[in-house]
């Protein structure tokens, strides 16, 4: 038996002395095990506060001692509590789907921003949990949005998600990029793969855990994106927008791609930490 105030001492120090190899801090380790002991509980984190001599049960303790083995071992929380808040949404997620990004809300917010017709027919490549798709289409009802994977165990994590959070007006594709869409989109988004696949952070904190085909594309990070440039002038109407999510130093490089492949009107918008985060660009 342990009190809950003691076994999230006792588990944050544990926490605190494995994370040090992976450069992480100790309130880090607080927070984690109070968001794990909330998944044993099936409680909020207030619950932690207002009873904290209540007594856990062998098998509560158990269970969230199996969860601090694990989480002293890398695997990031949103794996092991299964599930991620993003945008206004909760997301299952498993080590199928990229762990959905807070960077990433900028992305949805310039969408929901941009001029669109009632109906639009958007897309979102790359669904992963479906975390920007849903978001989009829960903010606009009248939206169609088209959302592709090329891997299956995504697709699904996303139809679920749809499901969890009553959004009804997605359509979930397999398939690379562009190839099942129909022509004639009002917008194309995605966060697509943008890491170099010799960046030494692949191997740190919770990315080494994620599925490798979200993370990197090539030796400059965007063979994807030079892809998805070409693929989405083809598909999108007249006037129709392409916005990506890249890596802080990509911006630039970004631009000049879509310039080359005929888009106009190419700027890129930071995140609040004001690195490049999202380029924008219009097919005229
Ligand atoms: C960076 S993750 C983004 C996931 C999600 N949209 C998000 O923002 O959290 C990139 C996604 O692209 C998918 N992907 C990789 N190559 C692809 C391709 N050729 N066509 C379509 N999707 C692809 C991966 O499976 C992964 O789900």
């Amino acid at each position: 038996m342990s009190r809950i105030d003691s076994a999230l001492s006792e588990a944050s120090q544990r926490l605190t002395a494995s994370y040090p190899q992976r450069n992480e801090q100790s309130d880090t380790a607080r927070l984690d095990a109070q968001i794990l002991l909330c998944h044993v509980l099936e409680k909020d984190n207030s619950y932690l506060f207002t009873w904290p001599d209540k007594e856990l049960s062998h098998t509560q303790l158990e269970a969230f001692n199996q969860l601090i083995d694990q989480r002293a071992k890398g695997t990031p929380v949103a794996y092991l509590t299964g599930e991620r808040g993003f945008w206004s949404l909760t997301l299952k997620v498993n080590p199928s789907v990229l762990i959905p990004r807070p960077d990433t809300e900028l992305l949805v917010e310039l969408a929901l921003n941009h001029p669109l017709p009632e109906q639009a027919l958007v897309a979102d490549l790359g669904t992963g949990s479906g975390a920007i798709a849903l978001s989009l289409a829960k903010e606009n009802p009248n939206w169609k949005i088209l959302t592709v994977d090329r891997f299956p165990e995504p697709l699904e994590t996303a139809k679920e998600n749809a499901q969890l959070n009553n959004v009804n007006n997605v359509e979930f594709l397999l398939g690379s990029w562009c190839e099942p869409l129909p022509d004639n989109m009002d917008m194309i988004v995605s966060n697509p793969p943008y890491i170099r696949e010799d960046d030494k952070h692949l191997d740190e904190g919770d990315v080494q855990f994620e599925p490798r085909t979200a993370l990197t594309a090539g030796k400059d990070g965007l063979d994807d994106i030079r892809l998805i440039s070409i693929q989405a002038f083809q598909k999108l109407k007249a006037g129709g927008w392409l916005l990506l999510e890249h890596g802080y130093d990509q911006g630039e490089t970004i631009r000049d791609i879509l310039i080359g492949d005929g888009y106009i009107e190419a700027r890129t918008k930071q995140d609040l930490a004001l690195n490049d985060r999202v380029t924008l660009a219009r097919k005229p």
